[in-house]
Parts: C-alpha cells; sequence; structure tokens
C-alpha cells in the first residue's frame, strides 16, 4: 500500500509546507494565470483574502512563529474561509467541518489532487496510485481498503505481537532508548512480516530496509519534491531504490505464483485481488508511518502522569480479566489507550494539511452564515493543525486530553464527520486506519505491561510550532 502523506517523515512534512509557497510560484511562472470561468460567475463573494504587499507580515510570522501561528492569525482574523494570494497563485483555505464537506466528498471531477502528488509517481511506479489514471486508482483503493479492514485483520495481531516480544528483549532489564529510532525499526519488522510477507522478513530484510530507506530519503529531498524528473543524483538515487525494490517484489510475486503458494500477508491478499476487467494486479508496495503516532504517544504519555497511570489501570483490568492473552478483540477493549493515540494524533498529526485543485466553482456556508464562492483555479487547503484546534470543539485545547474523546464528550463529533480529520475523511479516507490502531496498540500495551519508562530527554519539538507546546 502507498500513501504519499504516509511516507513523508515529519521533518520533510513540515519543509513540504514550507515549500507550498515556492510551489506556488514556479507552478505560477510555468502555467500562467489562473483564468476565471465567466460563465459560473453569480453573485456570491469570493473569500476574504491576504494578498499583495499585506503577505509580507504573513512570511514574517511564517518565518518568526511557525506556520501553525501564522495560519491561526489568518484564522482568527478573517473566520473560517480565506484566500492566500501569493505571486498569482490563490489558495483557499477551509478552516472546521462546517465548510469542509465538499473539499472531502466532492466528484474527482471537481476536485483533485491536482499535480501535488506528482512526486510519488516516480517515487513509487507508474503502475499504481497517482501514475495510473482514476479509475485504475479507484479500484486500487478498493483493494487497499478490503485488505485492510478489520474483519481481515484479526489474523495480524499474533505474528505483531510476536516481533513486538523478540524486539523489546533485546533492550535488557535497565537503559537509555532512543524511542523514536527503536519503534522505527520495529515498525519496519511489523510490516515486512504483516505486509510485505515471510520472503522479506526472513531472508531479505536488510536489503528491504536499506532500499525502501534510501527510496524514501530521496524522494522526500526539497529538489525531488519540486522537480521529481530532473536529472539530480537524488532522483538517480530514488530511482534505483524504487527499481530494486520492484524487482524484489515481483520476484516474490511471480515465486509465489508459480510454486502456488499462499502466505497470510497482506501482499498475499493484493495479487488475490482482481480488476473489474478481470485482470490480476501486479505486484504491491507496502509502507507504512505510524512511527510518529507511536513516538509522540509515548512523549506524551510519559510528559502525562495522570493519563499514563489511567492508561496503566487500563492494561491492569485487562490482565485481570483475560491474563496475558491479547488478541484482536482484547485489543478493542483498551479504549482508553486508543483515546491516547487519536489524542496525540489530534496534536500532532502526521499529515499536518491537506491540499486539493478546483476544477469546478462551488461555495461554502460558514457557522456565522457567511456564504463564499470557491472559483475554479484555487487551491484549497484543509489545515489539520487549525481543524485541530478550533476552541468551540476542542475544550483546553493545548493540553493533552484523551479523554476528551471518551463517552459522554466524544468532541470528535461535535461538528459531525469532518471534525477530525488525522486519516482525512470521504473519498481518500486512510485504508490503514485499523491496522495503524492496531499496531501502535500492541506496542503501547507491551511496553506499559512490561516495562517502567521515563521521559529522560527534554519534551520533542513539532517542527510546526516554534514554541513547544503544553501537555
Ligand atoms: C497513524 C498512521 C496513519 C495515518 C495518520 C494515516 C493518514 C492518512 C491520510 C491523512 C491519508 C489521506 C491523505 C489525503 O487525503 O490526501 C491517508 C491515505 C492512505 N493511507 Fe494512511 N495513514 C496511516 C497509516 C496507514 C497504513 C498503516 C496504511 C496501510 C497499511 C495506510 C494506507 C493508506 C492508503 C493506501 C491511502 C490512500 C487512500 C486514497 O488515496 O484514497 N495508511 N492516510
Amino acid at each position: 500500500m502507498y500513501n504519499s502523506m504516509d511516507m513523508i517523515n515529519s521533518s520533510a512534512v513540515s519543509s513540504s509546507i514550507a515549500l507550498v509557497f515556492i510551489a506556488a510560484v514556479i507552478t505560477k511562472v510555468a502555467w500562467g494565470r489562473i483564468t476565471a470561468d465567466p460563465a459560473s460567475r453569480n453573485t456570491l463573494p469570493h473569500p476574504p483574502a491576504v494578498s499583495g504587499s499585506s503577505v509580507i507580515p504573513l512570511l514574517h510570522t511564517l518565518v518568526t512563529k511557525g506556520f501553525r501561528a501564522m495560519l491561526q492569525e489568518q484564522y482568527t482574523k478573517f473566520g473560517s474561509v480565506f484566500t492566500i494570494s501569493f505571486l498569482g497563485m490563490k489558495t483557499t483555505f477551509l478552516v472546521g467541518p462546517e465548510v469542509s464537506a465538499h473539499f472531502y466528498q466532492g466528484p474527482e471531477s471537481e476536485i483533485s489532487h491536482g499535480s501535488f502528488l506528482e512526486f510519488t509517481v516516480p517515487m513509487l511506479g507508474k503502475d499504481v496510485g497517482y501514475g495510473v489514471d482514476i479509475a485504475t486508482r479507484t479500484e486500487q483503493n478498493r483493494f487497499y481498503l478490503d485488505v485492510l479492514k478489520p474483519a481481515k485483520l484479526r489474523c495480524h495481531v499474533a505474528p505483531m505481537l510476536q516481533e513486538v516480544e523478540k524486539y523489546f528483549a533485546k533492550w535488557g532489564q535497565q537503559g537509555t532508548v532512543d524511542l523514536k529510532q527503536e519503534l522505527e525499526q520495529l515498525l519496519m519488522l511489523i510490516s515486512a512480516r504483516c505486509l510485505l510477507g515471510k520472503e522479506v522478513r526472513e531472508k531479505m530484510f536488510g536489503e528491504v530496509f536499506s532500499a525502501f530507506h534510501e527510496l524514501t530519503e530521496n524522494s522526500l529531498q526539497l529538489t525531488s519534491l519540486l522537480f521529481p524528473y530532473a536529472p539530480t543524483l537524488t532522483t538517480r538515487r530514488r530511482d534505483r531504490a524504487s527499481a530494486r525494490l520492484s524487482s524484489i517484489f515481483a520476484e516474490i510475486v511471480r515465486s509465489r505464483k508459480s510454486s502456488n503458494r499462499v502466505e497470510e500477508d497482506v501482499l498475499q491478499n493484493l495479487i488475490g485481488s482482481k480488476y473489474k476487467d478481470g485482470r490480476p494486479t501486479t505486484e504491491a508496495e507496502g509502507k507504512h508511518t505510524s512511527t510518529a503516532t507511536s513516538t509522540w504517544t509515548g512523549a506524551r504519555l510519559l510528559s502525562h502522569t495522570e493519563c499514563l497511570e489511567a492508561a496503566l489501570e487500563e492494561q491492569q483490568q485487562i490482565v485481570k480479566k483475560h491474563g496475558d492473552n491479547i488478541d484482536y478483540d482484547t485489543l478493542l477493549e483498551m479504549s482508553f489507550l486508543h483515546c491516547c493515540i487519536k489524542e496525540a494524533l489530534r496534536m500532532h498529526p502526521p499529515a499536518p494539511i491537506f491540499l486539493r485543485k478546483v476544477h469546478k466553482n462551488f461555495t461554502v456556508r460558514t457557522r456565522e452564515g457567511y456564504e463564499y464562492e470557491i472559483p475554479k483555479g484555487h487551491t484549497i487547503a484543509s489545515p489539520l493543525v487549525i481543524n485541530h484546534n478550533i476552541p468551540y470543539i476542542y475544550k483546553d485545547l493545548d493540553v493533552y486530553d484523551p479523554h476528551r474523546f471518551g463517552p459522554g464528550r466524544e468532541e470528535d463529533r461535535v461538528g459531525g464527520k469532518f471534525t477530525y480529520n488525522a486519516f482525512s475523511g470521504g473519498r481518500h479516507a486512510c485504508p490503514g486506519e485499523a491496522y495503524a490502531y492496531m499496531q501502535v496498540k500492541v506496542i503501547w500495551s507491551h511496553l506499559l505491561r512490561n516495562f517502567e519508562l521515563k521521559l529522560v530527554s527534554p519534551f520533542p519539538r513539532d517542527r510546526l510550532a516554534k514554541a513547544c507546546p503544553r501537555t
């Protein structure tokens, strides 16, 4: 499975956000003026806009206080819909659930990813994702949804647990670890086992790990994001790693097919998937980004005694009921741990902003009742860094408070289905959500049950906010 957002580590995400403006300039230079569609003019006003010299203070805030502060200022000033016009490129920000429905569920002919994900084509190959036409991509997404649906996830719990137990057994009695590095390694091992299969896990883990590392490192460099086809050293390294991974997986698929061997991994399910016209799938790529989520969950829990105690208490209750045994149903009972992960994702979403291109004018109505027309040609942005920090939805929004999602509060439902967007929503909702929660829960339930952990370094800085967030 692939997902561009998934593959972008937090540092690359922050640099790519800073790049939105640079990309805007380049797009403008390359394609000229955005043209208005005279046929669709109506009486509704366009959103309030920051343009010309008023962009300068905004850039100043971006540099001195960070991306979130810059958007927050505009949101406070203009409300939930505003346009930033920079050197001819118009980006309209849609903040909050009331104005987000069309962004997430508008038809592809009206709202699409445009060329924002072009850099994923040489990274993942021309046969998947944004390398194929929309109809094939929709079918591929159906395969992912099918193989990652909860009913098919049960069989992954036992192998995940084995990997987790084996990995942490190496930690010994006491010591200091770099949690992010450790979780990254472990999650790669879990992916190798559950998604990519036995061959990778047992025989070629080192080879796949280094090719995967080389692929992501070089694909997410500034130059590769902006100029994915430029003949640079990074794009050459990216292409070499991509070709290596493709040939490894093609070989595994061929070997399984020719020997009629069937395994219990996601790769096998994808091999078994067929397009509507009967064509079989050829190969699949598997990736994950749960590292950031599990690291932030840990950093937040370890800095918040009350939450840590509540999470431990939940584990003790579950052990009392089921003993040490963990299976799919036991994981579902870990509702407080679930909320801890969800709250870490609210505060530190790995994909902090989504961008789309508008192909047909549409209108939005704000909570206060203002209506605006968003014209064709605009880029639209759904900024999670603000969506997840709206005061009328999230109480004490700077405080890490997993209880906000618990019974009786359920703040993620206050504004309807687009209130909480860590896994996106609508048409491009992440099909890996249940799998992601499952693996982070397997890891953290094991750590909570078996180790006493203390954060010895300062609380990690979120690259999107200059100031260190409160816990
Ligand atoms: C905590 C972990 C994860 C987070 C926060 C996350 C988040 C997201 C988000 C925000 C999107 C949509 C981006 C957009 O709207 O432009 C997405 C798409 C996707 N994710 Fe995830 N994801 C996670 C883990 C996973 C895992 C583990 C898998 C697979 C095993 C996966 C597979 C996918 C796929 C295939 C898509 C593309 C869907 C489409 O374009 O319709 N994700 N993910």
